[in-house]
């Protein structure tokens, strides 16, 4: 059920990224499963949930696997009856109208800039066989000043807004260690989740990019450890890093504010990287 009536594009994807990667009801049984893990975990995270909480979804580098986990995460929330919205503000390289085939819109920069009322934006996410679904406002036009946007008085009032008809509101964002994008809206969400690729991401890099959000009071509600293979899941048994070894020092980190990690399996098969 969508909250906003006029201008609702419906969408029933075809369940894959461009390149292959299945997401919503395509993943499948293991990627799943570690997607309600990380619901459960979400819903843990707010000791109230009687009001909306806004999520917001970054990494330390580009190409992580943010905005797969974005979708994925507001999907299996919305399969657990919530309503979700889904943000791309990510108005620099936004990837998500693509990732789910959306029309070609305005959206976040045009509200921003107080263009666009946001009926005329949103779009609407449904799964193939239900009415399981979710609300997405695109990226928009591209801004030259995506960080001022994101900072303005506008921001603040437009998630108020939107806060009032939904119980969770995921924020895709620009990776932390590119631009401050990601920093200036955790200062107006609940909680952020750092999304970190297997064998993507050195550990320095990883350090840096916690210590800038540590440095703004960022609420970090968790990492999701994206595209394991192991299957281990922890850092400690993290490939050929042993224990402790390369990551030892975020294991910290992890069980500070998790304990457990969840681990989405790269189980997808790779066509080609058009996405
Ligand atoms: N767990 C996964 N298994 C396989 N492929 C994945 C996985 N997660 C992401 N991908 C693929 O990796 C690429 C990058 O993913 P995604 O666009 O979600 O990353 P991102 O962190 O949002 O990137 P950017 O920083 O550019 O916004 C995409 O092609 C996506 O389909
Ligand atoms: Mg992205």
């Amino acid at each position: 059920m969508s909250v906003f009536k006029k201008n609702k594009a419906n969408h029933a994807a075809s369940g894959n990224t461009l390149d292959g990667t299945a997401i919503c009801e395509n993943m499948n049984f293991a990627s799943s499963e570690a997607y309600k893990r990380l619901r459960t975990n979400i819903l843990f995270s707010f000791a109230d949930n009687s009001t909306c909480r806004v999520v917001g979804i970054t990494s330390a580098l580009r190409g992580e696997g943010k905005s797969v986990t974005a979708i994925n995460t507001a999907y299996t929330m919305a399969l657990n009856g919530k309503r979700v919205l889904l943000i791309d503000a990510d108005m620099r390289i936004p990837s998500i109208s693509k990732k789910l085939e959306l029309n070609k819109g305005t959206g976040l920069s045009n509200l921003l800039v107080g263009l666009d009322k946001v009926t005329e934006t949103f779009q609407r996410y449904t799964c193939a066989n239900s009415n399981i679904g979710f609300d997405i406002i695109p990226a928009g036009d591209l801004p030259p000043n995506p960080a001022e946007l994101l900072g303005s008085k506008r921001m603040s009032s437009l998630l108020a807004s939107l806060k009032q008809h939904y119980d969770y509101i995921f924020i895709d964002l620009p990776p932390v260690c590119a631009v401050s994008d990601a920093l200036i809206v955790s200062k107006v969400t609940d909680g952020m989740i750092v999304v970190v690729r297997q064998d993507y991401c050195r550990t320095d890099t990883l350090k840096d990019a916690i210590k800038q959000l540590e440095f703004v009071e960022a609420n970090i509600i968790g990492f999701v450890y994206n595209g394991a293979t192991d299957g281990s899941g922890s850092y400690g048994k993290y490939g050929k890093y042993g224990k402790y070894g390369k990551y030892g020092k975020y294991s910290r980190y992890y069980s500070k504010y998790y304990g457990s990690d969840y681990n989405t399996p790269d189980s997808y098969e790779k066509r080609n990287q058009n996405d």
